[in-house]
């Protein structure tokens, strides 16, 4: 049998020697200590530490009422909570992340951080790169299914959603140590293709030299062959051979398949190319040769059974079972998933394997999954790994409230929304005067740069699993929670220390960072970002990272009307105070896939 890793043995490997961990793990750290001594009998006590929503402290530790509950009762010195809470503070290891600390409510430890620690840490930052504040996460390797539209088929806005998503999964992944094996798992097999092929042999004979110019576009190509095979018996009789043969492996239909695949994969790759997205095409078909052996496991195991003439696997629970081989004998979305999930643990070795898809296949995904545990594939225990995520998310809707559609109630073409977007960017821009400030490429960059990262933007900043309504009046508006809004924020700082005329690389040398007003400590404490960045990998919710963001820019604005930076004698300081928020809210955006904007 497997053996599964616990959470806490998983590699924690190959992290920058200068990654001391979130801020958060930091402190955990310290409790931790003080809590093997101050409990001594319950060795394995996790430490649980949370950042302070109040104004008492910066992070809490939250242990005294459960290590009360476990000690009560037995012969202790402890009187309650609170005198638990008060040993746990009495007990932390000498440290200069902690400049006070006090007991608050029943038992509740509050740590403030000492200014100078917080200075320091930006400092480093600077000096060594946004890097070593990444993440540390427990996994090496993952695999992030998204994108995989169906060849032939429209890529609709449901997959826009996915791709954007999964890019920022991945993306954030890849930014805490993680592999990424970015996975493009296409439609690329099915009985729809013998139709295509038959209608293509039938409509362009010299398909083999130029084919992929005559069909053009494929979607049309799709729907009249589809008519063609609902009318005509006869074609449909040829199509249902097709099929056969093409799985037969035939050679003929082999390459007609591939110019068919290719023709979508180009209209596919344009897309991803100007959202800036990269990811590996592993489709369908090439789980399939794999799909036997592994249904063949599975049978032994005495896991697929026969019902009505298909072969199921029963999940309890459900009303119906996960259909692995249909009553004809072929093979279905749940074969292959099942496949690529053997695959993407045996032979790709991922340790977390993720599924961007909307809502609407939840249970596919839940009945697989189940299935793999059955199968011992995947630990019971989700605290385990490897594991399998669905992150799932809901439709996007039109002004009217209904599932997105054009005027003519047409499926909307991605291309179109992207080139709506930035055309309506430009016009802006232009009208801004930018057109006489900037060269034409400049102005074309900056209108593309800022008009697809509201589209992201606007996609990622709500919970995923809701619905939500695409408009371009709302996206591009350039107040409130949208991505314009950030790029002129960020853009402003760039402009302040352009107009210091100060060299800030050299500032990072030979400055040094006093936090000295209260909205820079905030501001200070708030740049420390990495536990955010892991709460939104751990819990695959993008929107997360775009409220830190949010925020973020917020307590700029604060400070930025509090404490004058240009012109003071803290003029050094608040420079370098001003690039870290640059940076970090750099990363950001990187990590959400949008291109930052440094001049508006
Ligand atoms: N092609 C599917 C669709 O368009 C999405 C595939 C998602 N990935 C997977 N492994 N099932 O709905």
């Amino acid at each position: 049998t497997r053996r599964f890793s616990t959470i806490k043995s998983a590699s924690v490997s190959s992290m920058a020697e200068d990654n001391d961990g979130t801020v958060k793990q930091q402190i955990a750290k310290l409790f931790e200590t003080s809590l093997r001594i101050t409990i001594p009998d319950e060795p394995s006590l996790e430490p649980l530490v949370v950042k302070c929503t109040g104004k008492f402290g910066d992070y809490q530790c939250n242990n005294a009422m459960s290590c009360w509950a476990k000690v009560k009762g037995k012969k202790t010195e402890f009187k309650g909570p609170p005198s638990i809470g008060q040993a746990i503070a009495n007990n932390l290891p000498e440290s200069e992340m902690i400049e006070s600390c006090s007991i608050a409510g029943p038992g509740f430890v509050n740590v403030v951080l000492p200014n100078k620690w917080i200075a320091k840490s930006i400092q480093k930052m600077l000096e060594k790169g946004i890097g070593i504040w990444a993440p540390r996460l427990r996994v090496s390797r993952a695999v992030v299914d998204f994108s995989s539209p169906n060849i032939a088929k429209e890529m609709h806005v449901g997959h826009l959603r996915s791709t954007i998503i999964g890019d920022t999964i991945a993306r954030m992944l890849e930014y805490s140590n993680v592999e990424v094996l970015r996975r493009n798992h296409v439609g690329d097999w099915g009985t729809q293709f013998g139709m295509l092929i038959e209608y293509m042999f039938e409509k362009f004979p010299d398909w083999e030299n130029a084919g992929e110019q005559a069909i053009g576009d494929l979607q049309a190509f799709y729907k009249a062959s589809k008519l063609k095979f609902d009318a005509d018996p006869v074609f449909k009789e040829k199509a249902q051979q097709a099929v056969v043969l093409l799985q037969g492996g035939n050679e003929k239909y082999r390459k007609a398949w591939s110019t068919i695949c290719e023709i979508s994969r180009r209209e596919f790759h344009q897309v991803y190319e100007r959202l800036g997205v990269s990811l590996e095409e592993k489709g369908e078909s090439f789980y399939n040769p794999y799909i036997p052996k592994v249904l063949e496991g599975l049978t032994n195991q005495g896991l697929i059974v026969e019902s009505e003439g298909a072969r199921v696997i029963v999940i309890e629970g459900k009303q119906i079972p996960l259909i692995v081989v249909k009553s004809d004998g072929g093979y279905n979305y749940a074969s292959t998933d099942l496949t690529a999930l053997w695959y993407r643990l045996n032979e790709e070795k991922a340790e977390w394997i993720i599924y961007v898809t909307d809502v609407g296949q939840k249970l596919h995904f839940d009945m697989f999954f189940t299935a793999a545990k059955l199968a011992g594939w995947l630990p019971a225990d989700e605290n385990l790994y490897p594991k399998t995520s669905h992150v799932d998310f809901g439709l996007v809707l039109g002004d009217d409230k209904k599932r997105f559609r054009t005027r003519s109630s047409e499926v909307v073409r991605l291309v179109d929304l992207l080139d709506e977007a930035k055309t309506r960017c430009k016009a802006e821009l232009v009208e801004r005067g930018k057109s006489l400030e900037w060269t034409a490429e400049e102005l074309e960059q900056n209108a593309e740069a800022i008009g697809y990262g509201a589209v992201k933007y606007a996609d990622l900043k709500n919970n995923r699993s809701t619905n939500y309504t695409f408009s371009f009046d709302q996206m591009l508006n350039d107040k409130g929670n949208t991505a314009v809004y950030l790029q002129y924020a960020h853009a402003r700082i760039c402009s302040i220390i352009r107009k210091s005329g100060k060299d800030i690389e050299e500032l990072k040398k030979t400055g040094t960072i006093v936090l000295g007003h209260a909205e820079e400590r905030t501001l200070g404490l708030h740049l420390q970002f990495a536990e955010v960045v892991e709460e939104a990998c751990m819990n695959l919710l993008p929107n997360v990272l775009c409220e830190y963001l949010y925020n973020l820019s917020e307590h700029f604005t604060r400070f930025y009307s509090e404490c004058k930076v240009v012109g003071s004698p803290e003029e050094t300081s608040r420079l370098l105070l001003c690039e870290a928020t640059a940076v970090v809210m750099r990363q950001c955006f990187h990590l959400l896939g949008i291109v930052p904007v440094y001049k508006i």
